[in-house]
């Protein structure tokens, strides 16, 4: 039996991982998001009641899971505490649930402001990122001068190390791209009070794990961004900056590979893109609009529109296998319930291996595989005996194609509109 699930995107982010993430958290002891920040929008819709959540885990809707954040995530405090607010508000409990990995690496106000100014000088070649600062504070990290949350809690050590990397980004910020200084005090005093506030959720997030793993329990690993997005493995420089794919949960969260017992790839039954870069099978066409419409295809985080078009098996096809991925979560499928006919690229013309950069995916020319439509409704199924036959098939050619079995369906935004025809613990 599975008792530690990777939940992860294959494509390019916004798959529906938060909605998949609490559907299953309700039987785990713990949820963990391993990368990313608050560049993630994962919604999550319960009796109508739609929550958005950006760095805390999606298991904080259930009674039991814990949520652990782990030092692969970068971590806003402001935002962090305003979303922690915002779940208060509503009375849920959350700070005696939430526990962070003091080795996360702190996003500062800076790291914001160089994300913005980097974006506008970029002009027409900007990336089209979520302006949070990550890309930032993940360079901090690697550049070994960052702060890390265990830094704010530690007036002295925040000083120090603070006088220095502010000064060495309002030389960046004022000199290279003629934007405003930061101040040390205000930046400094605000970190100071929310490293405070901060302190009493630290925890050793590995040693919990691993606890908690000998113990029995059951784990989830949440994976925020899409496989596509990954800094390595995806359309650089068009990417975020941290490993989406899942040697992510190794590195960010301090498990080993025999650690992890099944990885579940969440795959929107057609693809969407939010920001620059190549897309092969983007649509700019009447398909395209209705999946936008009917998918409500807007950022969680930043209200941008998706762009949309086909799915892509063949960059499918690698990201289930970069990833190890044992079961495929096909959501969404209700959207295409409408739709005359529904395509698949198959495979590419125009290179002769998997592209490994912005230049040679523009190159990329998709072939397309056309099935029928099923024009009925799959909105709300929770049952296998009810998915019409074409809507049958298309999943069979999916799984034909990509090389991996279709586990779960998701069939509408709440909770509950799911198939499961394999669950990730059972196996
Ligand atoms: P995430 O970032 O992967 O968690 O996904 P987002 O929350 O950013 O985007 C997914 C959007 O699709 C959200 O608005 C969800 O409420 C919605 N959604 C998730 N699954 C389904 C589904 O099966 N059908 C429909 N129609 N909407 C869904
Ligand atoms: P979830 O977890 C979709 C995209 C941005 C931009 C690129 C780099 O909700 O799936 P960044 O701010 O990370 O430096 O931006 O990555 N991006 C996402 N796209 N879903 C996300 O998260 C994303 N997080 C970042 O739009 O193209
Ligand atoms: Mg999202």
């Amino acid at each position: 039996m599975s008792r530690s699930v990777v939940i992860l995107g294959t494509q390019w982010g916004d798959e529906g991982k938060g909605k998949i993430v609490d559907l299953l958290a309700r039987d785990v002891d713990a949820v963990v998001r391993y990368q990313g920040g608050h560049n993630a929008g994962h919604t999550l819709v319960i009796n109508g009641e739609k929550t958005v959540l950006h760095v805390i885990p999606s298991g904080v809707l259930t009674e039991r899971a814990r949520c652990l954040v782990g030092n692969g995530v970068v971590v806003a405090p402001q935002a962090l505490m305003k979303e922690v607010e915002g779940l208060e508000a509503r009375g849920i409990e959350v700070r005696s649930r939430l526990g962070l990995s003091p080795a996360c690496p702190a996003i500062l106000p800076f790291h914001e402001a160089m994300d913005r100014a980097r974006e506008a000088a970029r002009g027409s070649r900007a990336i089209g990122t979520t302006g949070r600062g990550i890309g930032p504070a993940y360079e901090d990290k690697i550049v070994r001068h960052g702060l890390r949350l265990a830094d704010l809690a530690d007036p002295q050590r925040l000083k120090d190390k603070l006088e220095s990397v502010v000064d060495y980004y309002n030389f960046l910020l004022v000199n290279y791209y003629k934007a405003e200084a930061v101040v040390l005090q205000a930046v400094a005093d605000e970190a100071a009070r929310l490293g405070e506030i901060l302190k009493p959720m630290f925890t050793d997030v590995t040693g919990d794990l691993h606890d908690l793993r000998a113990a029995g329990g059951k784990i989830l690993f949440e994976g925020a961004q899409g496989s596509l997005l990954d800094i390595d493995h995806g359309t650089y420089p068009f990417v975020t900056s941290s490993n989406t794919t899942v040697g992510g949960v190794l590195t960010g969260a301090g498990v080993g590979p025999r650690d992890i017992d099944y990885v579940l790839g969440i795959t929107k039954a057609y693809t969407t893109r939010v920001g620059g870069g190549p897309f092969p099978t983007e649509l700019d066409d009447a398909d395209g609009r209705m999946m936008a419409e009917r998918g409500v295809e807007f950022g969680a985080t930043t209200g941008r529109p998706r762009r949309c078009g086909w799915l892509d098996a063949v960059a499918m096809k690698r990201m289930a296998r970069v990833n190890g991925v044992t079961g495929l979560c096909i959501t969404k499928l209700d959207v295409l319930d409408t739709f005359e006919q529904v395509k698949i690229c198959t495979a590419y013309e125009g290179v002769d291996y998997f592209p490994v950069g912005a230049e040679e995916w523009q190159s990329v020319r998709p072939v397309y595989e056309t099935l029928p439509g099923w024009k009925s409704q799959t909105k709300g199924l929770t049952d296998v005996g009810g998915l019409p036959s074409a809507a049958r098939a298309y999943l069979d050619r999916l799984e034909e194609l990509i090389g991996v079995p279709v586990h779960m369906l998701s069939t509408g935004p709440e909770r509950d509109a799911n198939v499961i025809l394999q669950h990730p613990f059972s196996g």
